[in-house]
């Protein structure tokens, strides 16, 4: 593999490109190594080629997720260029607007771990469905799954006065939540869209209310999601992903067909007003482009360039001239989900210039048999069979 390549990155600089892998379905494939995925980043990793983990996946810190990941790919990972579905909702503590100390709701595969994931972030308010339920298990009038037995905290103190209509529950009525995030595969749907629903239908967020611009005819600004309800936020559009069944499995992105599905019959044909990141949306892009840059600028102080010196800060993107790490003019995405990683690389137009090439393998949940179609914004630049033959293919047109 090294003998039959060149490699751009000479001297004190990266090469001006870079790698964005793709896990489930190109370096792993039901927790195991795909044949081929370990060589290659070792490889990138001793010829200095910098490269990003851009994943959909989620439910664990960054942290212990990459921790996970160099037990059993064998290769030295970092933090420093790992983007999971939910590392860029870390943006939404910063500006006018941080939700740093309001009340968000957090779910996923294991409620604690999502909260354990958002505290680590800095949101200081952090409440799970776990938490409403034993406040008043009358809000879900059906037999607990397992799950809500796990451990969970008393609501927080009172935070916010109440000034809408009185909270016949038994939660305190000042609990507002101002934000709901889906931080990766939810397991207890029913228990979650119950509360979800509640509060997309609720008066700004304070549970147990009904907002009045729902459904009264007089009101000049009625509507739905008009009266401070709390935004709802999703990590992974992904309908489908690549698992240990031989047909692709239901992802995050069927959860959220469901909570839209139901928010339309709810309002008789309403859309659901909804944030979306991950692939393939841009901000995912944006925030791994960002990531990548300063990366970047790690790779040349490791090698002893000038970055060290005067670049740094965390401003992303543009390194050009002073930082000495000079432009990165193309991404490599390599992905097995055309409407994943693909899309989003071939939609994605950079502030900096970087041109995003999307390379598909065939060693996840696309396969020519079942004939996945490969058009318009889901025609990767190139069809390989893995990872291995992504970077090969990458590096020899490269030079
Ligand atoms: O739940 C994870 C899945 O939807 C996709 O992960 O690594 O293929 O983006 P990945
Ligand atoms: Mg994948």
């Amino acid at each position: 593999f090294k003998h039959d390549v060149k490699v751009g990155g000479s001297g004190r600089k990266p090469p001006s490109f870079a790698f964005a892998f793709d896990i489930d379905g190109v370096l792993l494939h039901v927790a195991k190594p795909i044949p081929g995925a370990t060589r290659v980043l070792k490889f990138l990793n001793d010829y200095n080629i910098p490269f990003i983990l851009l994943t959909n996946g989620g439910g664990k810190h960054e942290t212990e997720r990459v921790k996970d990941l160099e037990a059993r790919l064998g290769v030295q990972l970092s933090t420093d260029n790992f983007v999971q579905s939910h590392t860029p909702f870390q943006e939404l503590l910063e500006g006018p607007n941080s939700l740093r100390d309001k009340t968000v709701l957090v779910t996923g595969s294991d409620y604690e771990k999502c909260r354990s994931i958002f505290k680590e972030y800095g949101f200081k308010n952090v409440i799970t469905p776990a938490d409403i339920y034993a406040a008043d298990p009358t809000i879900f009038p059906f037999q607990p799954a397992a799950s809500f037995t796990t451990p969970s905290q008393p609501l927080p103190k009172p935070l916010y006065s109440h000034p809408g209509p009185p909270n016949p529950t038994h939660l305190p009525s000042h609990l507002q939540i101002h934000a709901i995030f889906v931080l990766n595969d939810p397991r207890d749907w029913a228990l979650d869209i119950q509360i979800i629903t509640d509060l997309l239908l609720s008066h700004a967020g304070y549970l147990g209310t009904y907002s009045p611009l729902n459904n009264t005819p007089h009101l000049p600004d009625r509507g739905w999601q008009r009266d401070g309800q709390p935004a709802l936020y999703f990590s992974n559009a992904d309908l489908l992903w690549s698992a240990g069944y031989h047909l692709p499995r239901l992802g995050q992105g069927a959860f959220q067909a469901a909570v839209a599905g139901l928010w339309k019959r709810v309002t008789g044909g309403e859309g659901l007003k909804r944030g979306c990141i991950g692939k393939p949306y841009r901000e995912t892009y944006r925030f791994a482009e960002r990531v990548l840059a300063g990366h970047r600028r790690e790779v040349v102080r490791a090698m002893g360039g000038a970055a060290g010196v005067s670049g740094g800060g965390e401003s992303g993107g543009g390194d050009s001239g002073d930082s000495g790490v000079g432009a990165l003019e193309r991404v490599y995405m390599v992905g097995d989900n055309p409407e994943s990683d693909i899309a989003g690389a071939n939609g994605y137009v950079s502030e900096e210039g970087t041109e995003w090439v999307s390379v598909l393998v065939k060693t996840g949940v696309w396969s020519e048999e079942r004939g996945g179609k490969l058009e318009g914004v889901f025609k990767p630049k190139e069809v390989v069979g893995d990872v291995m033959g992504a970077v090969k293919w990458a590096l020899k047109r490269e030079g």
